[in-house]
């Protein structure tokens, strides 16, 4: 179940397997409303236990007359809560409570315009035509008794309302940024229909959660590994609230850090964080293990296992402790119950599930329920500065991913002198928290050049920089020319040992964001 807190009546998503299921959630929260994501096959006893005050009804891959697609108990329609049905939240809808559904004509995929029909709850006040994304094959050819239809696309009937039992369905997706004043259109539901407060603020996030760590916990004693990134730093600290210096923090150095992160992060966590921080320098001991090594399967298992080892040794020194923190995030827990089936992809840094059996620590997940940015308004909440929730993702290993063939010293003084440029001139840019990632790349590439009035013969640092949501999709960031140049004259000025700067312009599909 993920439903674990005890935030008043959120607005409830029952996912039929969409892609953009988490983009509906992330979208009310945006609105300060809080909203929790369910499988739709979720038994109605636990939907009414939740106390929502709506329910959104998300898309789906499948047709509803597919005998294997997915369904909802129907007695939600008898809750007497707002619904808003989504794609093939709309289908099930209008097939559910008498409508037709068939397979259209024309299939629409991508852009569509709508066309208002009349007066409607849902689109008061906006333009219409609205241009909005579609993704159907099937579509409503009888409206349900009792809905009114008010809006069209060229092929299709888009959006039906039913304001006295205040149901309504949508065949676009308003959540996504394709879609024109998507935005105001959820609003309108949350808001106007709904009439939800916005009250889920950081502030009572962190109220709520160190009272529930600090009862979890009683007495007892936690260990956190901190990695440098924004989740573990602000799972530590909430943590670090409930239960002051009964949590130690392990910050291994694996030597694969990004220059100066080692430092500054430690210090940063004991000043603002307060936490006891206990920063092991392993890096000799990863270095070693890598030797060598050139595969990027390789290299990560490598460094996942001497971290277990490092971790281990740390915890056996500390004694007895009973809890393990772990910065995992609500995405990693949608998709663990996602009605696609478990797709278990937890991220390595978030799994310190090699352990041997005789650690058999409890787990604190404080963020569990949030999504990335959501972080880092609690971390803001926590007093945590901008350097450290700011931070933009960064692999668990490290440097050694970003430094294509054999990681050695030298190479990664290299990616990392290359990296620290990358960085403060994005963040002089003013473009730093705009970018998902922006990073340098080491290639296994040499090539020819002049400098002064000899010829070069060097190394390639390869610049990438992403914009991004969650990191499952990305588009290369189309960061000015000037900025382009800047950081290329600096890289091959200033890093010796590196001659040639290019600009990565892959997406992600194609691309991955990591070049390993
Ligand atoms: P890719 O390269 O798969 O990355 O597009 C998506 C996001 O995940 C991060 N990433 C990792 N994080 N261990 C991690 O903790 C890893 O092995 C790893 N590989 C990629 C990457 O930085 C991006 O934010």
């Amino acid at each position: 179940m993920i439903h674990s807190s005890s935030h008043a009546s959120p607005i409830v998503v029952l996912d039929f397997g969409s892609q953009y299921t988490q983009l509906i959630a992330r979208r009310i929260r945006e609105m300060q409303v809080y909203s929790v994501i369910v499988p739709c096959h979720t038994p109605l006893d636990d939907l009414v236990r939740m106390n929502p005050q709506a329910l959104i009804l998300s898309g789906g891959p499948c047709s509803v007359y597919d005998p294997a697609s997915p369904t909802a108990d129907e007695r939600i329609f008898r809750l007497q809560v707002p619904i808003l049905g989504i794609c093939y939240g709309l289908q099930f809808i209008s097939h559910r409570l008498g409508g037709k559904v068939e397979p259209a004509a024309r299939r629409e995929y991508g852009f569509a315009q709508l066309e208002f029909q009349s007066t409607s709850d849902l689109l008061a006040g906006l333009p219409s035509p609205l241009r909005v994304w579609n993704s159907h094959g099937d579509h409503i050819s009888a409206v349900p008794a009792g809905f009114r239809v008010t809006g069209r696309t060229e092929n299709a009937v888009s959006v039906i309302e039913d304001s006295a039992r205040r149901i309504y369905a949508v065949e676009f997706h308003p959540e996504v940024h394709h879609t024109d004043r998507g935005d105001e259109i959820l609003r309108h539901f949350v808001f106007g229909i709904v009439g939800a407060s916005p009250n889920w603020f950081p502030r009572s996030f962190v109220e709520e959660t160190v009272e529930r760590v600090g009862e979890q916990v009683g007495a007892g004693h936690a260990l956190c590994a901190l990695s440098g990134g924004v989740d573990s730093a602000v799972a530590a600290t909430l943590v670090g609230r409930a239960i002051g210096d009964r949590l130690t923090c392990v910050f291994v150095d694996n030597g694969l850090l990004r220059k100066g992160e080692f430092e500054e992060v430690s210090a940063a966590l004991r000043e603002q964080g307060h936490l006891r921080v206990r920063a092991v320098d392993a890096s000799a001991r990863f270095l070693a293990r890598l030797e060598g090594v050139t595969d990027p399967e390789q290299k990560r298992k490598i460094i996942g296992e001497e971290f277990i080892r490092v971790f281990e040794e740390e915890a056996r020194k500390l004694g007895d402790i009973q809890f393990l923190v772990q910065g995992t995030l609500y995405p990693d827990v949608i998709e663990s119950v996602s009605v696609k089936g478990p797709a278990a992809t937890i991220k390595s840094h978030h799994n310190v599930g090699g352990l041997p059996p005789d650690f058999a620590f409890r787990l604190i997940e404080p963020l569990r329920e949030l999504f990335k940015d959501e972080v880092r308004r609690v971390g803001r909440e926590l007093g945590l500065s901008e350097e450290v929730t700011g931070r933009q993702p960064f692999p668990g290993p490290g440097l050694a991913v970003r430094i294509l063939g054999e990681v050695t010293p030298e190479r990664l003084q290299l990616v990392r002198e290359a990296d620290a440029v990358v960085q403060q001139e994005v963040k002089d840019a003013g473009l730093y928290s705009r970018l998902w990632q922006s990073f340098a790349v080491l290639l296994p590439v040499s090539s020819v050049g002049v400098m002064g009035d000899a010829r070069t013969y060097a190394s390639t640092i390869a610049i990438r920089a992403v914009e991004s949501e969650d990191g499952m999709t990305a588009g290369w960031a189309r960061i000015s020319p000037d900025l382009l140049e800047r950081m290329a004259t600096r890289i091959v000025n200033e890093v010796r040992g590196v001659n040639r700067v290019v600009f990565d312009i892959t997406s992600k599909p194609p691309g991955t964001i990591e070049w390993e």
